[in-house]
């Protein structure tokens, strides 16, 4: 039995949910209560089920296993949420190996001095001669006795060894674990000494509370003004949130994170209520970050510099991510002053603008109700730019219309469909550019992001311009000169007169095939996966692909239907397409009387798939056959391949008679 297992078999849900705060009641075979998820004290929506020692909530939906209870409900990751189970379970987790072991028993030891460490800061803040200088910064910023207490902050004497002698000879850590820490800097002649010298200390915690490091301010104009531990077995600024382990609460209370810049900003805020509220380390937003905080809310508000410098800085880091950005990821953009980063699409950012010049903890000293204000008026990230690209601009004018454009389409290119209409329609509003010509220029501008399907298709943005230049506020100008019947006869392969169909016959035939396809993998699932279920799945030919999927990037409404506008959207596919594509029309034409469209498209389709299918086995039998596979398991293959015969033998076997009976009926009689 694995640990996991273990640990699973020892551990009942509903005490471990119980003993979490969450007072649950039986009904029948499972136990309700309030979601611990989502704010709500009316309808007890929470269930516990401990038959499958599984939650659900009919509110929020939040569900899993014991695993994912403790993980969201303490902000946990896996290993956390494990450790804390077993320890509950009195099931002992053995360290996978000896080199794990090793780290284990360091990060041990290096979490013990760093906690020794934050107790001295504070200790000397608190109460030695030494410390005043400490507590007169203190009392400069407003700090109360309490937030100190929480916050654990302390101050570190302007001395060169008085932590390291504490530490190595008092309590007795080996000299290279408190260098290995971060606390003290090895010097190569005179040895070891103190790293934080008359700065103020804030220790950092992980999100269990648990010290990991250290950030120092300093108390004048020293440089740099916050000295922090450099990055160590445990020390992981990509990871790590200041305030987490205090704001936890708030953030699922609220259903809410404030992201701010600054250690001072953190203490500031929930000093005066705002609990809800953390900072990165110097740093930009990571995904590491975002991962932490999504199992609290997925709601995060960003309280951005407003300084001019602040934002360009944004902007660059937000362009140069794009440029580097993976296709495919799909998710929102997230800005942070320092940079940006992107998010997974399920995470709703807001920017909280911030007055000129003034960060959150000048903010909430002089007037909490401003703050207050300034988070309730949070836009969401897309608006921010909105607001950013067009501040200054002339939007009467077209030159000005045009700058806007350029930058906001390829932010609206990330947005998923639903939030884009939205926002064509909130830029035709801005920028006064009607929404259906900002729709074509963004589906236009997708050759690029759209991978092989876009080779070879033209941009839509007319005239000399490339890429780079403004997109052309004209409708798109086709191929002036009209294309000529193409002089080759048309090529007889099925595929191409399937997609020759699927073209001329635009609103019918594709959705015809498709749900024939459909149809046909509806029993199969292994299948589905292996040959997809769209019209495109069929077409091998690559040009065929290409074309089709140039063509279905038009938005509905502008898809040509009739001879015209069919060969006039030539003019958007580059060669060789252009070639084939008025070679396919060419060899479909057909009398626009003739209704059998429908039914031949399907009997294209219908032999395609079957080729499909055959091909696809052939191909999985070579896999196996390879000769240097020794070794490799071809279970996935074998069955794979099993799953496309029993799809193929449907698909071949003659249709039942619904007047006559089977012969195959008769013979599983006999
Ligand atoms: P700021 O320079 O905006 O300082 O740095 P602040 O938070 O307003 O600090 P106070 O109010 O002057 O004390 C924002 C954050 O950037 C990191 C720190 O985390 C800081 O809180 N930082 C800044 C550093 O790590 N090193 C530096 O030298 C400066
Ligand atoms: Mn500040």
């Amino acid at each position: 039995m694995s640990q996991i297992d273990d640990v699973r078999s020892k551990t009942d849900i509903v005490e471990v949910i119980g003993a979490s705060g969450v007072s649950l009641r039986k009904t029948g075979r499972s136990f309700v209560g309030f979601c611990p998820f989502h704010p709500n004290s009316r309808t007890p929506a929470f269930t516990v089920y401990p038959d499958s020692q599984s939650f659900y909530c009919f509110g929020c939906h939040a569900s899993g296993t014991v695993f994912d209870y403790v993980m969201r409900k303490q902000g946990l990751d896996f290993k956390d949420a494990l450790e804390q189970l077993a320890a509950r379970a009195g099931v002992r987790l053995e360290p996978r190996g000896d080199q794990e072991r090793q780290e284990d028993a360091r990060r041990t030891r290096l979490l013990e001095i760093n906690a020794a460490a934050a107790k001295y800061f504070n200790y000397v803040l608190l109460s030695l001669a030494r410390g005043q200088p400490g507590r007169d910064y203190v009392e400069r910023r407003g700090l109360t006795p309490e937030t100190v207490e929480s916050f654990q902050v302390g101050y570190s004497m302007d001395d060169w060894g008085h932590l390291f002698t504490y530490l190595t000879g008092k309590k007795g850590y080996p000299p290279e674990d408190v260098v290995a820490a971060g606390l003290a800097i090895d010097h190569e002649t005179r040895g070891p000494y103190d790293r934080f010298r008359g700065r103020l200390i804030f220790p950092i915690r992980d999100a269990r509370g648990q010290v990991v490091g250290f950030g120092g301010r300093a108390l004048g104009d020293a440089q740099p003004k916050y000295l922090n531990t450099p990055e160590t077995l445990l020390f992981k600024k990509g990871e790590l949130l200041y305030g987490l382990d205090l704001a936890r609460d708030a953030i699922r209370d609220e259903d809410r994170t404030v992201v701010v810049e600054g250690y001072v900003d953190v203490i500031t805020a929930h000093q005066h209520g705002f609990r809800n509220v953390v900072a990165p380390l110097g740093t930009a937003i990571t995904k590491g970050h975002v991962a932490l905080l999504k199992r609290l809310s997925h709601n995060v508000y960003m309280a951005l510099d407003a300084d001019a410098a602040g934002q360009k800085a944004t902007l660059k880091g937000l362009n140069a991510l794009r440029d580097g950005a993976e296709e495919g990821e799909g998710g929102h953009l997230v800005a942070t002053a320092q940079g940006a980063v992107r998010l997974e699409s399920d995470v709703s950012l807001r920017i909280i603008r911030m007055p000129e010049g003034r960060d959150p903890d000048e903010v909430i000293k002089a007037d909490p109700d401003l703050w207050r204000q300034l988070v309730a008026d949070a836009v969401p990230v897309m608006e921010f730019y909105i607001g950013t690209y067009t501040g200054g601009l002339d939007l009467g004018d077209p030159q000005g219309q045009r700058a806007a454009l350029d930058k906001l389409l390829p932010l609206l290119s990330e947005l998923d469909g639903a939030q884009q209409r939205v926002y064509i329609a909130r830029l035709e509003q801005v920028i006064g550019i009607k929404a259906e010509l900002i729709l074509d220029l963004l589906r236009g501008g997708r050759s690029k992001g759209a991978g092989s399907w876009g080779l070879g298709v033209r941009e839509r943005t007319s005239g000399a311009g490339s890429r780079k230049s403004h997109p052309n506020p004209q409708p798109p100008t086709p191929n002036p000169q009209p294309p000529t019947p193409n002089p080759q006869p048309p090529t007889p392969k099925v595929e191409n007169y399937l997609l020759a169909l699927a073209l001329r016959h635009n609103t019918v035939v594709p959705a015809a095939v498709e749900a024939l396809l459909e149809q046909g993998i509806e029993a199969h699932p292994a299948v589905r996966e292996l040959l997809g279920g769209g019209l495109e799945d069929v077409l091998e030919d690559p040009a065929n692909q290409q074309i089709w999927a140039a063509f279905m990037a038009m938005p509905i409404e502008s898809r040509p239907t009739d001879e015209a506008g069919l060969e006039a959207w030539a003019g958007w596919l580059e060669e060789p397409l252009r070639e084939r594509y008025l070679a396919l029309l060419a060899g479909a034409q057909r009398n626009p009387q003739d209704f059998r469209h429908r039914r031949e498209a399907e009997d294209c389709a219908r032999g395609l798939r079957l080729e499909q299918a055959r091909r696809m086995h052939r191909m999985l039998l070579q896999r196996i056959a390879e000769p240097d596979a020794g070794e490799s398991d071809h279970s996935a293959e074998l069955r794979q391949m099993a799953a496309l015969a029993q799809f193929i033998a449907d698909s071949t076997a003659p249709r039942r008679s619904s007047t006559f009976p089977d012969i195959r009926d008769t013979l599983g009689k006999v």
